[in-house]
């Protein structure tokens, strides 16, 4: 029997789950619930990195101890998980003595073979990166990721003599085109390895940190990173006696992004050498999901919660979406109008259409029962051939993580069978006793696509595709096989069910709708409202916020604007003089503004609205009841900034 291991990222838990682990925890899934449909025998571990400073310091700022912090959030990815209908058979946590266990084993193996080395070390050592940079690596002197200096650190530590190993690592890779996959990073792991590796720097001393995993042969030291986290996918098998780990390392794949390709690509395989164990089998890398052409992270501040999309979307649509608009290996940008159309196109349209449409014939022609194959042919017998050749080829793109490939691929026999039902036209079929053959061909042709495209999406939408077996009168699809993927396996006589729709359209969000709507009239640009964002149409960034100036004001004059009912002329000091014209005539007289000490946004572009220059917008909040000023206390000093 073919076995095989996926594992995911251990993520670290200084901030909670977004759509970029999502992604990859997707990613494992579809491929653990893949190779199971192939008859596999799969083990699929995914968890979380707890030690390090900076843990301890994100669990300081909540004034909590490393320990509740770590409960706390690993909670949240264990407990996100379910939600995208991800099984993991294991979750894997780095405080836990199982795998702190593991760990001193590992180092005392690496120890007494000698590979690790006590010496005294200067360097340059980035606070950020918790790791001693070399000169090479800094831009402009300063760390190309933190954009800050590097401290220059003199210490004792442990290192690990990687360098040892390294004309056997570009052997390796060299001999196994399929070791690190896209074969963009398996270059970009080549062109690392042209260089001499540095040893790595595997401990920190106990004065400086102790949330990490005591060395066994010397306890003023602890080892945090990655000779903590790359081992846990040993531990998630039971190393080194576990039955699990005999079956299982064998078929190991890991699933990342680019992020980590080097402890993945070099250090990791490194340690498996130096440990006597042989290499995973396959690194997957991906690309980052961007916003804005940044790639999504905590520290960027633009993230996007993934119970955030099941909520709007489902889990089914979000993954199928999570799928289908990546190309493993390469970036994506995310947006959310991307996924709505995504939804309503590919499944409320093409597959959730096909879906009702083939049902009601069924139920119209043949009270629901599917019918006789009879041989006849007609525009019905090319989705027999169209299947024929995609199993094959879905096969290899699931196969070889090109996900987004058997999706698309599928489609095309979706939409195909869409227009055999066009081109063949049941309706009219059913009219002549004649061609009653080849009306129950071409419906057991229409169901049998549903049940096919059922097995074929499973492992991207195990929901929908259980839904779509139960509309045909089979099984919700927990026993599925690979000899379900042979077309002609429905059986004639089952009672098929009223299927509801499997993906409702997704409509316009209030905003489209406003924006879109002709009548809306031009000036309400500037309308001075700051609306709640309920639904929260798009995300900003720190940096977008940070570009709009908010400032306290105070209102010396006010008066009505000559040429415009609804409009107020406002004079201001914030500190200086300006002009405001605010739209607001209806909601406050004149006289009882002023003296108010208010918020303008200050940096607007100057406009001329109605013939008087308008410098800046005033913020109001507004419900039912109208509008409210948003005044700030008396002794506000106008023109301080707010933020
Ligand atoms: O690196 N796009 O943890 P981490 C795609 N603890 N994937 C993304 C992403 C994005 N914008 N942002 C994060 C660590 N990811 C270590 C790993 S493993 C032994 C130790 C995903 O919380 C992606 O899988 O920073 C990436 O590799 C991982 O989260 C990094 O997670």
């Amino acid at each position: 029997m073919n076995r095989f291991y996926i594992t995911t990222p251990i993520y670290y838990v200084n901030a909670e789950p977004h759509l970029g682990h999502a992604y990859s925890t997707v990613v494992a899934d579809v491929q653990n619930r893949f190779h199971k449909l192939m008859g596999d025998e799969t083990f699929f571990l995914t968890g979380t990195d707890e030690h390090g400073d900076k843990i301890v310091q994100a669990a300081e700022r909540l004034g909590m101890s490393p320990r509740e912090y770590t409960d706390r959030i690993s909670g949240k990815f264990r407990n996100t998980w379910p939600l995208l209908e991800i099984e993991p058979d294991r979750f894997i946590r780095t405080t836990r003595p199982e795998h702190i266990k593991t760990v001193q084993l590992a180092l005392q193996k690496v120890f007494d073979k000698g590979d690790i080395e006590f010496r005294e070390y200067e360097g340059l050592y980035c606070f950020g990166c918790e790791r001693f940079l070399v000169e090479r690596e800094l831009v402009d002197g300063k760390c190309p990721d933190h954009k800050t200096e590097p401290t220059r650190l003199k210490e004792k530590n442990y290192f690990f003599l990687m360098s040892r190993y390294q004309d056997w690592l570009i052997d390796h890779v060299k001999a196994n085109p399929q070791f690190i996959t896209p074969e963009r990073y398996r270059n970009e792991v080549l062109s690392f390895l042209k260089e001499p590796l540095d040893d790595l720097c595997i401990s920190r001393p106990t004065s400086r940190l102790t949330w990490g995993v005591p060395l066994p042969f010397d306890e003023n030291f602890v080892t945090y990173v990655w000779f903590d986290a790359l081992i846990n996918y040993l531990t998630g098998l039971d190393y080194p006696d576990g039955d699990r780990f005999k079956k299982f390392w064998p078929a190991a794949n890991h699933v990342i992004a680019k992020d980590i390709l080097k402890p993945h690509g070099i250090y990791w395989p490194i340690m498996l050498k130096a440990l006597g164990l042989q290499p995973y089998q396959k690194l997957h890398v991906h690309g980052y999901w961007k916003t804005k052409d940044e790639k999504m992270s905590k520290s960027l501040g633009n993230i996007v919660k993934p119970e955030w999309l099941v909520k709007k979307f489902g889990a089914d649509a979000t993954r199928y979406c999570l799928m289908r608009e990546m190309v493993f290996g390469l970036d994506a940008g995310f947006s959310q109008e991307s996924f709505v159309t995504r939804i309503n196109a590919d499944l409320a349209n093409d597959l959730g259409n096909l879906l009702s449409r083939s049902l009601t014939m069924l139920f119209k022609f043949r009270k629901g029962i599917i019918p006789q194959r009879r041989g006849t042919s007609g525009p019905h017998t090319e989705l027999e051939d169209a299947f024929r050749q995609l199993v094959p080829s879905w096969q290899e793109s699931m196969e070889t993580f090109q996900i987004h490939k058997a999706l698309a691929e599928t489609w095309k026999v979706l939409n195909m069978a869409n227009k055999v039902i066009d081109k063949s036209a049941p309706w009219e079929l059913a009219k002549h006793e004649s061609k009653q053959d080849l009306l129950d061909d071409v419906l057991y042709n229409l169901m049998e696509t549903l049940r096919m495209a059922a097995v074929l999406l499973s492992p991207v939408m195990p929901e929908a595709a259980g839904k779509i077996m139960q509309a045909l009168g089979l099984d919700s699809g927990d026993n599925l096989s690979k000899d379900c993927l042979e077309f002609g396996r429905l059986s004639p006589g089952a009672q098929a069910s009223k299927a509801k729709p499997l993906f409702p359209r997704i409509g316009p969000s209030k905003k489209q709708v406003r924006e879109k709507s002709p009548d809306r009239p031009k000036k309400q640009k500037q309308k001075i409202e700051v609306e709640t964002k309920k639904d929260k149409d798009d995300f900003i960034t720190i940096d977008d916020f940070q570009r709009v100036e908010l400032r306290a004001a105070e209102i010396i004059e006010a008066e009505q604007h000559p040429n415009a009912d609804r409009l107020l002329k406002l004079t201001v000091r914030a500190p200086e003089k300006r002009t405001i014209v605010a739209g607001i005539a209806e909601h406050f007289k004149p006289q009882e503004l002023v003296g108010k000490k208010v918020a303008i946004v200050a940096n607007l572009k100057p406009v001329k609205l109605r013939g008087i220059e308008s410098r800046g917008m005033l913020l109001v909040a507004k419900d039912d009841k109208g509008l409210h000023l948003l005044t700030l206390p008396d002794e506000t000093e106008p023109g301080s900034r707010i933020s």
